[in-house]
């Protein structure tokens, strides 16, 4: 060996270990990034930059459900809460899967790649807006805290356990269900006479925490004054009444319940 090419080095046990770990902890670094290059598109990754910065969240973890149109992802505040960080899926997997991956591929096409992209947006605004005006006017529905670009965050309803989400109604069997059926008549009442009908009720979209229904996807929402608006209550009167039914509980006939709504407000 020459002698420029010649190291002077005095090292023990623990040097040689710190410096294993230190190569570790660079490769576990490397993997991390790695998974968010290939979980998040560019534009959301900017977007979750920005929400970092600002302070909404100060960590983002990995995703504890996924819907048709979003992932919902654990995340805490700088104060160290737990939130829902609901990422709307812009263009991914399940679009990619259909005849879109060819359209978006192609240069020709970007814009249909940038309406894409404003849609989802639109989407998760309208579902902010329509949850904070819930929030509001007292109904039992996640806190909002933010939405940029195509993600929401929200309070995190969890199971008891930090972090680990409530069931929907679907997933279990409320202890009790006569209560619970007075509680999201309640609900329901809250919502309409804040000017908004849900339009996606059903136990898919009712939490259940501590005994009390929590409702959630507020997307699909509509102002009492849309052309429809009463059409999607009497839906969601009779999906929920039904549920309720199969679990034994006398629920009144949901078009006088319906009917007493419309005349109150
Ligand atoms: N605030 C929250 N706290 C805890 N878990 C949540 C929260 N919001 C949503 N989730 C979890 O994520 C799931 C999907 O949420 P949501 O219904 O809002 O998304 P979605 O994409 O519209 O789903 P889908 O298309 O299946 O209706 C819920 O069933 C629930 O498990
Ligand atoms: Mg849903």
């Amino acid at each position: 060996m020459a002698d420029e090419e010649r190291v002077d080095i005095d090292v023990g046990l623990d040097e040689i270990d710190a410096a294993l770990r230190r190569r570790e902890k660079r490769r576990k670094d490397e993997e991390t990034v790695k998974v968010v290059e290939e979980v998040f598109d560019y534009r959301t990754l900017l977007a979750l930059h920005k929400l970092l910065s600002r302070g909404v969240i100060s960590r983002l973890y990995g995703a504890v459900a996924s819907g048709k149109e979003a992932r919902i992802h654990l995340g805490v505040t700088p104060s160290g809460e737990y939130v829902a960080v609901k990422i709307f899926l812009v263009a991914t997997a399940e679009f990619r899967r259909g005849r879109l991956k060819y359209i978006l591929g192609d240069p020709r096409f970007r814009r249909v790649k940038r309406d894409i992209r404003s849609i989802v947006k639109a989407w998760c605004y309208k579902e902010y807006r329509n949850l904070s005006r819930a929030y509001s006017a007292g109904v039992t529905t996640p806190k909002p805290h933010a939405a940029y670009e195509n993600i929401l965050v929200m309070e995190f309803i969890d199971a008891g356990e930090p972090g680990v989400p409530a069931p929907t109604l679907k997933e279990v069997l409320p202890e009790e269900p006569e209560q619970l059926y007075q509680q999201l008549k309640e609900e329901i009442r809250k919502t309409y006479q804040a000017g908004l009908v849900h339009a996606d009720l059903s136990e898919y979209n009712i939490l259940y925490k501590s005994g009390k229904g929590v409702l959630i996807d507020w997307g699909s929402a509509v102002l009492t004054s849309h052309p429809h608006a009463h059409e999607f209550l009497l839906h969601d009167i009779r999906t929920v009444f039904r549920y309720f039914r199969k679990l034994g509980v006398d629920t009144e006939d949901p078009l006088e319940f319906y009917r007493q709504l419309a005349q109150e407000k």
